[in-house]
Formats: structure tokens, sequence, C-alpha cells
């Protein structure tokens, strides 16, 4: 049972501007886990193991990739509930990313939109912070380019990255779907997507021979493709057996927030109104993968009947970010009860 409401802390939280209520927050969230304080304050949930790519997840239930770019937060993150946490996106170099403000509220729509552009501090930083914890959990690392590698350059990215990743992390996450770094949806079809996939999974093949272990690549999709094209995807994932697809990343659409103060910023969108986008590609990548390659379903869960849904859509796990920073561990243990 939940000793602090959390509907108190968002509303203080969210008389800041949304960058800085996020560092207050997660900077508050860590010192609580310091003293040992998450689960007396939020509660704990329930053990429900499943495994999935060969990974024993305590639950289905994860944090999506975003929230924790430079993992320097995961273990108080991991305390809140999840069965598993996905760090990044991380990318080879630092980056400031977009000019602030890039992230903003919806409030009424309980959506997010955000052009952070992948800000974070780089891998071997990354690195650093993950080496130091004492981390027992399940823990994805989800990897992209710096905005400054050229397009035709940008599998060299992936691969300095999975190379240095690939010994500390228990999946990691090929982010080629984010729409805040020009051209990196473009890696979601035709050659570039073939020479990507060929080179990961070639370089996966070497690294498990040398470190005598397989870690799975999960890819991470848009959900603002047509259904062709999901089809090809799905084809493409099964001929270059990938081991996960996460489905989706934020939306460009701006259904669902016609009108609301800040729909009209650029980014992405996230939270409620991308629930019916996302359970549809969701449906429609389940449809053509057809169970040969496990499917992380994320994008607007609000309830635990979103998340079931997820899984009743044909997803193995699922991840929330946007849901997560309305209604905070709540909606965790919630979700993991229910599924
Ligand atoms: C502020 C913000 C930053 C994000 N950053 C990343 C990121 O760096 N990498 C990534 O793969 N997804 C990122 N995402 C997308 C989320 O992981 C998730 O796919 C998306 O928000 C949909 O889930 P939700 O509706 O539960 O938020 C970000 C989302 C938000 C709101």
């Amino acid at each position: 049972m939940a000793l602090m409401p959390y509907a108190l802390v968002r509303k203080i939280l969210f008389m800041f501007n949304p960058e800085v209520a996020h560092e207050l927050s997660l900077k508050g969230l860590n010192f609580l886990y310091r003293l040992n304080l998450i689960s007396f304050m939020f509660g704990k949930t329930k053990l429900k193991p499943v495994n999935v790519m060969g990974i024993n997840f305590p639950n289905q239930v994860g944090l999506a990739a975003g929230l924790d770019k430079d993992g320097e937060y995961f273990q108080a993150l991991s305390k809140c509930g999840f069965g598993f946490v996905e760090i990044g996106t991380v990318t080879p170099l630092p980056q400031d990313g977009n000019e602030p403000p890039r992230l903003f509220r919806l409030v009424e729509a309980q959506a997010i939109i955000n052009r952070m552009g992948f800000n974070n501090k780089g891998v071997d930083n990354l690195l650093n912070n993950v080496k130091r914890s004492e981390f027992k959990g399940v823990l994805g690392i989800n990897i992209g380019k710096n905005k400054n590698t050229p397009e035709e350059k940008a599998v060299d990215d992936y691969l300095i990255c999975l190379e240095k990743v690939y010994p500390h992390a228990d999946y990691i996450t090929i982010n080629i779907s984010s729409p805040n770094t020009p051209g990196l949806r473009n890696l979601q079809f035709g050659d570039s997507l073939n020479n990507l996939l060929r080179d990961l999974k070639f370089k996966q093949r070497e690294l498990t021979q040398q470190q005598d272990r397989y870690v799975p690549l999960v890819v991470k999709v848009a959900p603002d493709m047509d259904d062709n094209a999901i089809e090809s995807l799905a084809k493409t994932f099964i001929e270059y057996a990938i081991d996960g697809v996460i489905v989706s990343n934020t939306t460009l659409s701006r259904e669902g927030v016609e009108g609301l103060p800040n729909a009209e910023q650029q980014g992405g969108l996230s939270g409620k109104p991308l629930k019916n986008k996302a359970d549809h590609s969701l449906q429609i990548m389940a449809g053509h993968l057809n169970k040969k390659i496990p499917i992380i379903a994320v994008g607007g869960i609000s309830c635990a009947d979103d998340a079931q849904k997820k899984i009743q859509l044909g997803a193995s796990l699922v991840q929330i970010y946007t849901g997560f920073i309305y209604q905070g561990p709540t909606l965790v243990h919630d979700c993991v009860e229910r599924i």
C-alpha cells in the first residue's frame, strides 16, 4: 500500500517547468533510495516471473527508455516496482540535444510532447555509472547515433555503442525511431535497415563468441507507419533473427490533442493519446511476427486495462514512461497486479 499519495508529489512537481521537475523528481527519488525508503513510501510489487528472450524478468512491466538517459537513477527507479529498466538512449559522444524549451506537458490529455534530441553524456559515462552500481535486476541499454554523424555513417555509431555496452546489458535496444534526430527514422526502411541489421547481428555473433555470453538485440520502431511498412519491417526482423521488437516510440500525429495548449509544439507525442496508434501498430506487428519474435509494447499505458490489452494483442512485456510521470509507482503496481 502506498504511504505517500503521488497526487501530492505531482502537484508540487508540476509547479516547476517540466525539465526542472524531471531533475528534481529523479534527485528526490535517489535520495529516498539511499535511505532505503522507496518501497516503504510507495509500496512493493509482487513477484510474477516470466522468461522472455532467455532473460528472467521478475514481472512484465518495465520502465521505457528516455527517463534515465545516462544511467544515473535506474536503481532507484527499479524500486518503484518495475520488473526491468531501460536506460539511454545513449550515443557514442556526449551531446547537448536540442535547445530548451523541448519538453511540454499536455496535462488535460495526460500527454507529453518532447524534442529532447538525445541529450546525453555519452556511452562511456553511462557505462561508468552502470559499473559503479550494484544493480541485480534486468537492465536494457538503448543506443542511438550522434546528431552530427552523417546518415551514411550511422551504422558505425550503433556498432561503437553495441561493442561498449554488450558486457553490461541484459538486452540492447537499437533505437531507429526517435523523431527528434534528423534522418534517424530513415533507418527503418530499405537498404539502410538491411545494412544496419546485418552489421549489428554480425557484431553480436562476434561478441557472443569472444565473451561467451549472448545478449539479445531489440529494435524499437515508430508508430507512424502504414500497415504495409510494418509488414515489411516484421519480415526483415525475422530474416535477420532479431531477438525482440519494441512497439512503439512517440508519434508525430496530434490526433486527440488538437487545440490543447502545447499541442502545436514540434516533437514526439507520448501518453494517453498515443495509445490507439501504438496498439494498432502492435496488433499488425504481432500478426506478422506470428510469435517468432517477442514484442515489448509501449505507448499510452495509463491504467492496468491498457497494459492488459497490450498483452492480449500479443506483447510479452510492456513498458511505461508518460503514465509514470502522471501517476507514479501506483500505475506500475496496478499493471503488475493485473497482468
Ligand atoms: C521526454 C521523453 C524522452 C524520451 N526519450 C527517449 C529516448 O531517449 N529513447 C527512446 O527510445 N525513447 C524515448 N522516449 C519514448 C519512450 O520510451 C516511449 O517509447 C514513449 O514515450 C511511449 O510511451 P508512453 O506513452 O508510456 O510515454 C522518450 C519519451 C519521452 C516522453
